[in-house]
């Protein structure tokens, strides 16, 4: 077995993993998503759903990880016994699952900044689309992503992940903040922000069964949780980090990315006239790539926008790429590389069904659908459930103990935390649970 890296600073710690949560999930869907749901209504109830339910949950992976030092399979067997295997496990295949669709987005955005570089989408951002997002070219695209992804984890964790991470990061928030300050001087800023947020609680009303488990399926696929992605970025922090601290600062800030996507996306479409009907799920790519073909300059924003798009989904792929390479170096004697290759090969292969859907113009078809409702209703609330009722009920005291090690909270607080993942998160999940299941099969 080698060595144990850790990460070279706290700071490296923290863009690391907010490098993690940021990704396609603030960009793409969160404004989408709530635009779709009732706006600054559905904020509210997004932002419940993440401070209540995500952000507990997310301290108790920073629990479990920093406590044993181990990957995330083998540090639920150390605290728990053989049989918590299956927690780690169960991680590990919704990560997997998840970036299988995941990578292949991840090519589009690549292939949508040589197409903005090009012009190539100017003409006829509809037939670009579909000529792109499916079979050779998206296959082709996928492998490049992954393939950068690849190269970073193989680096590994401080010279890896963390210098990668450490332009990255800083790289999105200047450039979104730059996008977000121009774009609120385009002539559809008003009506793009009223679009985005004017809160709408009739139609969040009407849509509560739907808007619950979607709230909290977004708030765990945006903090990166129930893939193993935070158990092993913590299991590299030493025990003189504040864990609540580094956790707010991440929902904080993975909050404030989401808010700051709507911003700068929605009074781009609303400038170029186009409506709320054409955005949905494609709109990233075919409605964004209107808009930059008639904006002044619109080669160069393109670049840019998608630039900003491909980082995030980056910083996203590695963090999990890591948690199946940082098993496989704590159980095996292969180099980091090999691994590193390895788990991206495996992915390669899991995402074809993806990149070979063809499906409807735009490519958003049977299996991206499917996919992605079996890892929101499914897969991530049923892994993070077995998290929770591992620390809260399993390791109990002990998780609170190693809540407090480097932090300065009290006593009393770590209590409350201990009971609202007990309690709060755990009844929060099992009806999320029960509505998704719901919504898939009835
Ligand atoms: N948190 C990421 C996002 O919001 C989701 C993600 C992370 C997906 C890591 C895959 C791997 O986009
Ligand atoms: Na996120």
């Amino acid at each position: 077995m080698v060595e144990r890296e850790t990460w070279a600073t706290r700071v490296g710690f923290l863009v690391a993993a907010i490098g993690s949560a940021v990704g396609l999930g603030n960009l793409w869907q969160f404004p989408f998503k709530t635009a779709a749901n009732g706006g600054a209504a559905f904020v509210v109830f997004y932002l419940i759903a993440v401070t209540l339910i995500g952000f507990p949950a997310l301290l108790a992976e920073f629990v479990v990880g920093r406590r044993t030092h181990r990957n995330v399979v083998d540090s639920f067997a150390e605290l728990g016994g053989p049989a918590w295997r299956v927690v780690g496990a169960m991680g590990m295949v919704t990560g997997f699952w998840i970036l299988s669709y995941y990578d292949v987005v991840g090519g589009w955005v690549l292939r949508y900044i040589l197409g903005s570089a090009t012009g190539a989408y100017f003409d006829d951002p509809g037939a670009y689309l579909s000529a792109v997002a499916s079979g050779p070219e998206a296959i082709a695209a996928q492998a490049v992503f992954l393939a950068i992804a690849v190269g970073i984890v193989a680096m590994g964790i401080e010279d890896g992940i963390e210098k990668a991470t450490k332009v990255m990061v800083p790289s999105i928030v200047v450039l979104m903040l730059a996008l977000g300050a121009w774009a609120l001087t385009l002539g559809g800023a008003a009506d793009g922000l009223a679009y985005f947020l004017s809160p709408d609680v009739g139609s969040l009303v009407e849509n509560a069964g739907t808007v619950i488990p979607d709230a909290v399926g977004q708030a765990f696929f945006t903090l990166s949780l129930g893939m193993g992605i935070m158990v092993t970025y913590a299991s590299y922090v030493g025990e003189d980090d504040s864990l609540p601290v580094d956790g707010g600062v991440i929902v904080v800030s993975n909050t404030l990315i989401g808010v700051l996507a709507g911003v700068v996306v929605f009074p781009i479409l609303f400038a170029e006239g186009i409506g709320p009907a054409d955005s949905g799920p494609t709109a990233l790519f075919e409605a964004m790539a209107a808009a930059f073909a008639t904006l002044p300059a619109g080669r160069l924003l393109g670049v840019v926008f998608f630039g900003v798009v491909a980082l995030a989904a980056l910083s996203s792929a590695i963090s999990l790429l890591e948690v199946a390479v940082s098993y496989a170096t704590d159980n095996t004697d292969a180099s980091r590389s090999t691994l590193a290759l390895g788990a991206g090969a495996i992915l390669f292969v899991l995402g074809l069904p993806s990149a070979l859907d063809t499906g409807d113009p735009g490519g958003f078809s049977a299996w991206f659908v499917w996919f992605d409702a079996i890892a929101y209703n499914l897969l991530l609330p049923l892994s993070v459930l077995l998290v929770v009722v591992f620390v809260g009920w399993v390791l109990g005291r002990d998780a609170v103990a190693e809540l407090r090690a480097g932090s300065t909270a009290s006593g009393g607080l770590a209590m409350v935390w201990l009971w609202t993942v007990r309690l709060v998160v755990l009844l929060g999940i099992v009806a999320t649970l029960a509505l998704g299941f719901e919504s898939l099969f009835l």
